[in-house]
């Protein structure tokens, strides 16, 4: 992962305070930490690979002068973002920036996926989101001070097709962020859902798409740096490079079972081969 560096914004508004990253351990969420780490931010790491947010703990440590913890855990199972909160809790560590960055995909045919894929993937992308949100937002809004990322996605923004279980879970995502906003604005909290397009990562892999799928990716650092600028200034949407904001701005002008099944011819030649 390339270092990032000192970002004059970022530090203004992160600097000093503890932040919460769940999905640490790869792609966005590793560069969200590190990027967080150069702007001055204290951290705490967690997902599931404990190996690998060690390693990234050494790193940031290795660069920048903050302080690391790692949590290792797994956000399928309802009881973690409990534990996250109480670890955070008994540390005496003040979360300040809450990044919902965990989640992941499946490309296919609805069928060939299976019910208990699914059933994690909405507990990751969004049960485990909300629930975190509501453990650590009331302490935000007591100290009258807090930055809440959720990572939503282009696919937010319409249905997909054979990522149709996913892009949902990515509208509630942006939907709740965005309506979180509104909300907590009056007490000094941001709210900021971030929506890239095909990034740098393992989740291509993890969802199962092979490389035609997904071969015009943007690197993660622009994507991060756009995602948290956004989130200091305050944008309750964020289009990072390559999220494809003018087809978003597009289709609204257009009928949505239109776009629905173009996009399904589109993919239909994409997805992999499984047995159904
Ligand atoms: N890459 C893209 O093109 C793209 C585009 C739009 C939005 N996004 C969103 O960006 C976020 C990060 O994805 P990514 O692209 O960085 O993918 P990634 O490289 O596969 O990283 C996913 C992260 O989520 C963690 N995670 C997955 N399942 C988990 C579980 N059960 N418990 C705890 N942590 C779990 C993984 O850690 P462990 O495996 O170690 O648990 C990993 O750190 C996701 O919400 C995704 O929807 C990605």
């Amino acid at each position: 992962m390339p270092a990032p560096t000192r970002h004059p914004t970022l530090a203004r508004a992160f600097g000093g305070k503890w932040a919460l990253v769940t999905g640490a351990s790869a792609g966005l969420g590793e560069q969200i930490a590190l990027d967080l780490a150069a702007s001055g931010a204290n951290l705490v790491l967690t997902a599931r690979r404990a190996d690998r947010l060690e390693a990234l703990a050494d790193d940031i440590h290795s660069q920048y002068s903050v302080e690391t913890r790692v949590i290792p855990a797994d956000l399928s199972l309802p009881e973690t973002p409990q534990q996250l909160y109480d670890a955070t809790e008994a540390a005496g560590l003040p979360i300040d920036i809450l990044i919902n960055n965990a989640g992941f995909g499946f490309l296919g045919k609805f069928q060939t996926g299976t019910p208990e894929w699914d059933r994690q993937m909405v507990t990751v992308n969004c049960a485990a989101v909300v629930h975190l949100t509501h453990l650590f937002l009331p302490r935000m809004i007591e100290r009258r001070r807090g930055f809440i990322m959720m990572l939503a996605s282009a696919a937010s923004f319409q249905p997909i097709p054979y990522m149709s279980t996913y892009a949902a879970t990515k509208a509630f995502d942006r939907f709740l962020g965005e309506a979180l906003d509104a909300e907590v604005r009056q007490y000094g909290i941001r709210v900021s859902s971030l929506c890239p397009g095909p990034t740098e990562s393992e989740f291509g892999q993890v969802a199962g798409m092979n490389s035609s799928a997904f071969r015009r990716v943007q690197p993660a650092q622009p994507v991060v740096r756009c995602g948290l600028l956004d989130l200091a200034g305050g944008k309750p949407t964020s289009y990072p490079p390559g999220s494809g904001a003018f087809f978003f701005f597009l289709e609204r002008f257009l009928p949505r079972t239109l776009v629905t099944r173009v996009l399904e011819r589109g993919l239909r030649s994409a997805i992999p081969n499984r047995p159904e």
